[in-house]
C-alpha cells in the first residue's frame, strides 16, 4: 500500500519495539514527515493527536498531486478535469460509506468536520422533528459540539435538554440513562468515546435502550473511529459523525453517516449551488440526500486527502492500529499510576489510548511548559468540554492522546519530564 512502504524520512531515534502481528511501529513512523524533526532541540514526542493527528506521505503527496495536476471544481464541469476529478472525489465517498459499512454511499453527507454534523442534524432533523416538551439525552461527557447544537435548538423550540450521568471512573451510569429514555424523549446524543477521559461507551446498548422506546440515536465518532473498528450497520446507530484531520485526514473534512429514511425526510441544511435541482424565483427543488446536505464548492483537496487517509489505515488494519494503542494505553497507564504525584483522570475499563491527569501541586500550564520544553506535545485546559470539568473538579487536565505512531519510548520520555518538573516546581 503506498505510504506504508514511503522511505522519506529518517528514523526517529525514539522509535518502539512493537513488531507484533505485522505491526511494525517504526515503519509507520517514517511514512510521517513531521515525526523526524526536533523541538526545544528535542525530538517531537506527539501526544496531541487526539486535537488532530499528523499526516502520512500519502496524504500529503494525494493532496500535492490534485494540486499540481488535477485541480479544478467538482461537480459542475463537463471538461475533462472536471469528470475526472470529481470521480475521483465522489469515489471517496464509496470509500468512507465502506471504512465504516455503510449500507450505501448515499448515506454518507461529507461536512465540514463533526461540528457541523451535528449542527446539520439539529438544523434539520431537530428544526422538523422535535418540539417544545421533547427531550434530548446527552451524556456528562460530552465536547461542546455535542452540547451547543443542542442548546441553541433548546432555546428555539424549547427542548428538554438531559444528562446522563458517569461515575468517578468516568463510565456512563447506564440505569440512570434508561431512566431518561422517558415518554418525552425524542433523541440521544452521545459521544462513543470521550475525548478527555477515553471512555467507550457502551454503545450497542445505548443504542438497543433507545430503539425499544422508538427514539433514534446519534453518536459523536471522532475519537472512536481513530481507536477501532466502526460498522454502523452493526452498531444499528441512525446517525454517526466523525472528522477527517483526526483521522490521519486533513482538516475541514468531515462525515456524517445516516440512516436511509431519516435523510430523505430531513429538509435541506444550507441553500446554495448544488445542493438543488432545479431553481426559479417562484420554487425551488432539491437535490436527494446526500447531496440535498452539501451546498457549495466543497474541500475538494482535502476530501481526496481524507480518501488517501482512509486507504493508509485500511491498508494497516485498524483492529492492529487498536491492538498497538491498547498496548501503549496499558503502559502509559503503568507508569503514570507509578508516579507519587499523577492524578489520573478516566480510569473505564473500556477506553481508548487517552490519558488526562494533572500533577498535584503543580497548575497544569506549568507541567504542560515543562512537557513541551522536553519536545512532548500534549494538551492542557478544558479540552471543549467545560461541563466535565466540573464534574471532575479542576480547572483543567493534562491530556495526552496517543495514536499508531507513538511508542513506549516517547511516553518514557513524558514520565522523565513528569519527574523533572515535581523537582523543579515542588
Ligand atoms: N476536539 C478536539 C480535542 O479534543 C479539538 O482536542
Amino acid at each position: 500500500m503506498d505510504g506504508i512502504m514511503n522511505d522519506i524520512s529518517q528514523t526517529s531515534n525514539l522509535a518502539g519495539h512493537n513488531v507484533e502481528g505485522g505491526f511494525d511501529v517504526e515503519r509507520i513512523r517514517r511514512d510521517f514527515p513531521i515525526l523526524s524533526r526536533q523541538v526545544h532541540g528535542k525530538p517531537l514526542v506527539y501526544f496531541d493527536s487526539g486535537a488532530s493527528a499528523q499526516k502520512p506521505r500519502a496524504v500529503i503527496d494525494a493532496m500535492t498531486e490534485v494540486l499540481q495536476d488535477q485541480y479544478t471544481n467538482v461537480h459542475r464541469g463537463a471538461h475533462y478535469l472536471s469528470q475526472t476529478l470529481t470521480d475521483r472525489y465522489e469515489g471517496v465517498r464509496g470509500k468512507i460509506a465502506r471504512f465504516i459499512n455503510a449500507p450505501s454511499e448515499d448515506q454518507v453527507v461529507i461536512t465540514r468536520n463533526t461540528t457541523e454534523a451535528i449542527n446539520l442534524v439539529a438544523a434539520t432533523y431537530g428544526r422538523s422533528f422535535l418540539g417544545a416538551g421533547d427531550g434530548i439525552v446527552i451524556s456528562a461527557m460530552e465536547h461542546h459540539a455535542n452540547i451547543v447544537p443542542w442548546q441553541l435548538l433548546r432555546d428555539e423550540k424549547g427542548i428538554d435538554l438531559k444528562v446522563a450521568p458517569i461515575d468517578d471512573r468516568g463510565v456512563l451510569e447506564m440505569e440512570a440513562y434508561e431512566a431518561l429514555l422517558d415518554g418525552n424523549t425524542k433523541l440521544v446524543a452521545m459521544t462513543h468515546c470521550s475525548n478527555v477521559l477515553g471512555t467507550h461507551v457502551p454503545a450497542k446498548e445505548i443504542i438497543r435502550l433507545a430503539h425499544e422506546r422508538g427514539i433514534p440515536v446519534l453518536l459523536d465518532g471522532s475519537q472512536s473511529v481513530v481507536h477501532g473498528v466502526i460498522d454502523v450497520q452493526d452498531l444499528d446507530v441512525d446517525f454517526f459523525v466523525f472528522t477527517g484531520h483526526k483521522l490521519y485526514g486533513p482538516n475541514a473534512v468531515g462525515v456524517l453517516y445516516g440512516k436511509a429514511e431519516l435523510l430523505a425526510k430531513m429538509p435541506p441544511y444550507q441553500g446554495g449551488g448544488d445542493m438543488i435541482e432545479t431553481v426559479t424565483y417562484e420554487k425551488t427543488t432539491y437535490k436527494d440526500p446526500p447531496h440535498r446536505f452539501e451546498s457549495g464548492t466543497p474541500a475538494i483537496v482535502e476530501v481526496i486527502g481524507m480518501g488517501a487517509a482512509i486507504d493508509y489505515v485500511t491498508a494497516i488494519g485498524m483492529d492492529k492500529i487498536a491492538a498497538h494503542e491498547r498496548a501503549l494505553l496499558a503502559y502509559a497507564t503503568e507508569r503514570l499510576t507509578a508516579q507519587p504525584d499523577i492524578r489520573l483522570f478516566g480510569t473505564a475499563p473500556e477506553k481508548a489510548a487517552i490519558l488526562s491527569f494533572i500533577q498535584e501541586g503543580i497548575h497544569p500550564f506549568d507541567t504542560a511548559a515543562a512537557l513541551d520544553r522536553a519536545g512532548v506535545a500534549v494538551r492542557v485546559g478544558q479540552h471543549c468540554a467545560e461541563p466535565l470539568m466540573d464534574r471532575l473538579g479542576v480547572d483543567g487536565t493534562l491530556r495526552a492522546s496517543l495514536a499508531m505512531y507513538n511508542t513506549t519510548a516517547e511516553i518514557d520520555v513524558m514520565i522523565e519530564a513528569l519527574e523533572r518538573a515535581r523537582k523543579l516546581f515542588t
